[in-house]
């Protein structure tokens, strides 16, 4: 399957997940237009609000890199960190973020540990916020 890459790279990498307050496993796997991924996990702290997600992880550790030309991004999470079990969208904090960089047909894929769902981000943020002209 098209996204078959990113979603193995996504569950791998929530193993990583920083998570000692909410015990929340999540990782994010993100495909760049010329075909690079970047992966990501939550990184929690002590000071809860300081805790960074896994799609913000990944995307900045892209942006960072020199790779600002997205194509999608495969979000998996929850409790177990042996499996997941439910999909787990990504919070509005991460669709904004994600709207910086990414077009309307940015790609979003989710994973219950049985089937795959694709959105783009235009279905999950139709109205986004933008102070760019
Ligand atoms: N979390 C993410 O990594 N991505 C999201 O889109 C939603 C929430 C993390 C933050 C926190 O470490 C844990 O999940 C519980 O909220």
């Amino acid at each position: 399957m098209e996204y078959q890459k990113l979603i193995d790279n996504a569950l791998a990498i929530r193993k990583l997940a920083y998570v000692p307050y909410s015990k929340f496993y999540v990782g994010a796997s993100l495909l760049t237009t010329d075909g690079k991924i970047f992966n990501g996990c939550n990184i929690e702290n002590a000071s809860y609000s300081l805790t960074m997600c896994a799609e913000r992880t990944a995307i900045f550790k892209a942006i960072s890199e020199g790779y600002k030309n997205l194509s999608a991004i495969c979000v998996v999470g929850g409790f177990d960190i042996q499996k997941v079990t439910e999909y787990c969208y990504p919070c509005g904090a991460c669709i904004q973020v994600m709207t910086e960089f990414c077009d309307s047909n940015f790609k979003i894929v989710l994973y219950d540990g049985n089937i795959t769902k694709i959105h783009s981000l235009k279905e999950l943020f139709p109205h986004i916020f933008t102070n760019l002209t």
